[in-house]
């Protein structure tokens, strides 16, 4: 029995060292292309990052990029910026390196949210050709020209660049939210905690679309514009935490993640739902970020009748569309803060990690 236990020993100390052997050579051959690549042939301004952390981003000439046969090439006439995107920069939750590099970000482009005119496509696309407007999600949107594939849909020709710049990310996590995690019906009680930000904003009003009675969370100054986009009741959490109140609700939506978890089961109905979206800043939950929370919920929820969850947006075109026509019709309006310049992105990502945007950062270009 000893020497089993001797060798067991053994084999785990030795598939230890060889396991920070792997990541301590992976940390060190994580690398990107800064420095590598010649003076672009066809230059075009973007902000590129080679190093994590916000202080690395730079504006620079690189190479405009040429689509393959599934992609489009689009002009950008403006972008939007996102928490998402400085997770990127930020390199954090550090979980996240894994995939996005360990050492250095792989991938040294940044953006999502687009809105532009299509300037060439590869052979296998029919959807769209030069000259359409669209707005969507694109590779490397902080520049002139970026790549795009399957998660784009049309411009309404009512609405500016700058205005669809800011639905796609934005967008989409409050739709699916609402409709495929939340299932809100006509009639239900929804609250959104966190409704004056980028995704709440769109959320308010999507479950006023869906026929439900919005509660929105927001604080002082932006009580007003809550209600404006037709929150039925809101909240100041600056006076008063919900998760005290009498109130229960069917759904709720959660873009902030600071209430505990025994608050949100104490006012969801018994089948209620919490969709948990985000929260935390670039500063906190270093190593896993937002994922702790999701993680507890996951093992609490099958011991009660309430459901719990994370949930992660998916660029979908129907659902683009969908998020077109609400626009075009005038249900749901954008509510856009600030603007910047493309040069002017570090200051956009800076003022929305304060956590404290009303609507979406947007982006524009010529
Ligand atoms: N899971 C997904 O697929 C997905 C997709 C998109 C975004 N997200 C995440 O969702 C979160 C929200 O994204 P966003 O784009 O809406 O961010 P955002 O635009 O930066 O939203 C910030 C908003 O949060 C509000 N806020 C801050 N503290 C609050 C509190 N204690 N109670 C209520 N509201 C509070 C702020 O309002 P005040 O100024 O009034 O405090 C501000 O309007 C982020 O963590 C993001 O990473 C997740």
């Amino acid at each position: 029995m000893k020497r089993i236990l001797k060798w067991i020993f053994r084999v785990v100390l030795v598939l230890l060292v060889l396991a920070l052997l792997f990541v301590f050579v992976a940390y060190w051959r994580s690398t990107n292309d800064c420095g590598k690549t010649a003076a672009p042939t066809t230059p075009m301004k973007a902000i590129v990052y080679c190093d994590y952390g916000l202080a690395n981003l730079k504006l620079a000439d690189v190479e405009k990029p040429t689509p393959n046969d599934d992609q489009v090439l689009i002009k950008v006439r403006a972008a939007s910026v996102n928490p998402y995107d400085w997770h990127f920069i930020e390199g954090t939750p550090k979980l996240m390196r894994l995939m996005a590099g360990l050492r250095k970000p792989t991938d040294t482009r940044i953006g999502g949210d687009v809105a532009g005119q299509i300037e060439a496509v590869g052979k296998n696309v029919t959807r769209f050709k030069p000259g359409d407007e669209v707005f969507g999600i694109g590779n490397g949107s902080f520049a002139e020209y970026c790549l795009g594939r399957s998660s784009l849909a049309a411009k309404p020709a009512n609405m500016t660049f700058e205005q669809m710049a800011g639905v796609p990310v934005a967008g989409l996590t409050a739709l699916q939210g609402i409709r495929n995690h939340g299932k809100v019906q006509a009639g239900q009680k929804v609250l959104i905690n966190g409704a004056s930000g980028g995704v709440g904003t769109f959320a308010v009003q999507i479950a006023k679309t869906f026929g439900a009675e919005v509660t929105g969370v927001c604080s002082t100054r932006n009580v007003d514009l809550v209600r404006s986009l037709g929150a039925d009741h809101v909240i100041d959490y600056t006076k008063e935490d919900f998760t005290k109140s009498n109130e229960r609700y069917d759904v709720i939506l959660d873009n902030v993640g600071t209430q505990p978890l025994a608050g949100f089961k104490r006012v969801l109905k018994p089948n209620g739902i919490l969709v948990m979206i985000g929260g935390g800043g670039p500063n906190e939950g270093q190593w896993v970020g937002p994922m702790a929370r999701p993680v507890k919920a996951m093992l609490t929820s099958p011991f009660t009748s309430q459901k719990m969850g994370m949930m992660m947006a998916k660029g979908n075109k129907d659902d683009l569309a969908m998020l077109a026509d609400l626009m075009q019709s005038g249900k749901v309006k954008p509510v856009i803060d600030r603007t910047y310049k493309l040069s002017e992105v570090p200051a956009a990502i800076a003022y929305l990690e304060e956590g404290h945007a009303r609507g979406k950062v947007v982006i524009t270009l010529e």
